[in-house]
Formats: C-alpha cells, sequence, structure tokens
C-alpha cells in the first residue's frame, strides 16, 4: 500500500499564498520522485489555483462539500463543484466540522457516500475526544463513527483507493502534543479490525492515516507503527518546507 501524506491547511491561505506553496511542493516531487502520495486539502477558495501545480503523485481536495448536486443551500458546495476545479479528492468527517457545524455520523455517511457517488475520493476523519479516552469509550466511539461514516451499501462496491481512514484523536489536533506511539498503535488496529469487518479483506486495503499535532520530528516514529500508512499533518503543512521534510519521511515507509 502507497503512504499518503495529507496537509489540511484549514482556513488559512490566500489564493496567491495557497498557488505559492503547492508550487513548491510540485517543484519539489517534480524533481525528486517520491515513493509515497501526496494530498493537499486547501480552503474552497483556493482549490482551482492549487489544482494548476501538476506533479507526479500529487492530488488535491477540498475540506468539506454538501451532499446534493446544487439547490438552495446558501454556502455550501457539491462534488461537481470540487471537481470541476480539478481537485479529486473531499475530507469528510473532520473533528472541527462535528464540533463546531453540529455534523453527526448520519450526515458524516451521507455526505461520504454522495460524494463517493459524485466522482471524488474521500478521507473520513475519526477520533475520540479525551473525555471519552478516559471513560474507555475508544472503541466505541471508533466504530461508531467508522460505521456510520461508511454506512451506505454503496461503499461495499468503492475502490480501496478512492478511500481513506485519518485516525485523529480530538486531544491531539493542533495541541502540539501527538498521540504517544502505542495508543496510535492500539487505535489503528482497533480501526484496521473494524474495516476488515465493514468490507471483508479489502478492508485490509484501505489506507488509514494519523493525524493531530504531526510534525517532521515525529513522523518517523509515527510511521513506523503497524496500520498507519500515512498522516494528516494540519499546522506543520502550511510551510511547503516543514511539509516537504514530512513527504521525505514518507516516502521511505512506502511499501
Ligand atoms: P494539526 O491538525 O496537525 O495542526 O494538529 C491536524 C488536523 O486537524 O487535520
Amino acid at each position: 500500500m502507497k503512504t499518503i501524506i495529507a496537509a489540511n491547511w484549514k482556513m488559512h491561505k490566500t489564493r496567491s499564498e495557497a498557488a505559492q506553496t503547492a508550487a513548491s511542493v510540485a517543484t519539489f516531487l517534480g524533481k525528486n520522485p517520491m515513493q509515497c502520495s501526496v494530498l493537499i486539502f486547501a480552503p474552497f477558495t483556493a482549490l482551482g489555483d492549487v489544482a494548476e501545480q501538476t506533479a507526479p503523485n500529487l492530488a488535491f481536495g477540498a475540506q468539506n462539500m454538501y451532499p446534493a448536486d446544487h439547490g438552495a443551500y446558501t454556502g455550501e458546495i457539491s462534488p461537481d463543484m470540487i471537481l470541476d476545479c480539478g481537485c479529486q479528492w473531499v475530507l469528510t468527517g473532520h473533528s472541527e466540522r462535528r464540533r463546531i457545524f453540529r455534523e453527526d455520523d448520519a450526515f458524516i455517511g451521507k455526505k461520504t457516500a454522495f460524494a463517493l457517488r459524485n466522482g471524488l475520493s474521500v478521507m473520513l476523519c475519526i477520533g475520540e475526544t479525551l473525555e471519552e479516552r478516559r471513560a474507555g469509550q475508544l472503541r466505541a466511539v471508533l466504530s461508531r463513527q467508522l460505521l456510520g461514516g461508511f454506512a451506505d451499501p454503496l461503499l461495499n462496491d468503492v475502490q480501496p483507493d478512492r478511500l481513506a481512514v485519518a485516525y485523529e484523536p480530538v486531544w491531539a489536533i493542533g495541541t502540539g502534543v501527538s498521540a504517544k506511539p502505542e495508543d496510535a498503535m492500539e487505535a489503528h488496529g482497533i480501526i484496521r479490525e473494524e474495516l476488515i469487518s465493514r468490507f471483508g479483506s479489502k478492508g485490509q486495503d484501505l489506507p488509514i492515516l494519523y493525524g493531530g499535532s504531526v510534525k517532521p520530528e515525529n513522523s518517523e516514529e509515527l510511521l513506523k507503527l503497524d496500520n498507519v500508512n500515512g498522516l494528516l499533518v494540519g499546522g506543520a503543512s502550511l510551510e511547503a518546507e516543514s511539509f516537504i521534510r514530512i513527504i521525505r519521511i514518507g516516502s521511505e515507509y512506502a511499501s
């Protein structure tokens, strides 16, 4: 399975800033063939600009979408609009969407299926809060979010290269404190089991990324772990230089 190194830029960067960072990454990938896939989830306004930057193993995505073709959904954008910008991916279920925008598992499942049905590839984000972890609910939360996100029977036939899961413990996002290797490994192991019980043998081939305070300094210890097939990077992906350092490490862990 190819390691995926993904950037989530959240609500950062103007169009020209985004194009500049994407161009630096594309130039690097053009000159230095890497063994991993690189994905950048950019803000809506910059999707068209970043997608103009092409390089081997580089693709782009949006951080959100609405599950309808078009219509009276003020403030939302459809999968077709994302594809029209030259982007292939979308994130669903990010903890910031769950918490700030009150998205629940049923809605996230609907978005995931709609995006796939309309030609996008999807990275579903899941992860527990500190309270849930302390209450011993790790498996229950991950299983609920995973089965909710992948509830639609349409997913039974989906190609593994169009789907990925990102494990992002809420307490590790933006805090500077990533999960300890043993905690990440436990969660990724649970997710692998749940994926196999949902998808059968195909569940073995779906990439599981770790996210939450990933930096160049901790990338290697995370990528070494069983069932860690990539990284989803927020803060440390905003500067091309630190994101490229993580890409280089990711390339060494491609299988
Ligand atoms: P972080 O964000 O790397 O800044 O912790 C990760 C994410 O929310 O995807």
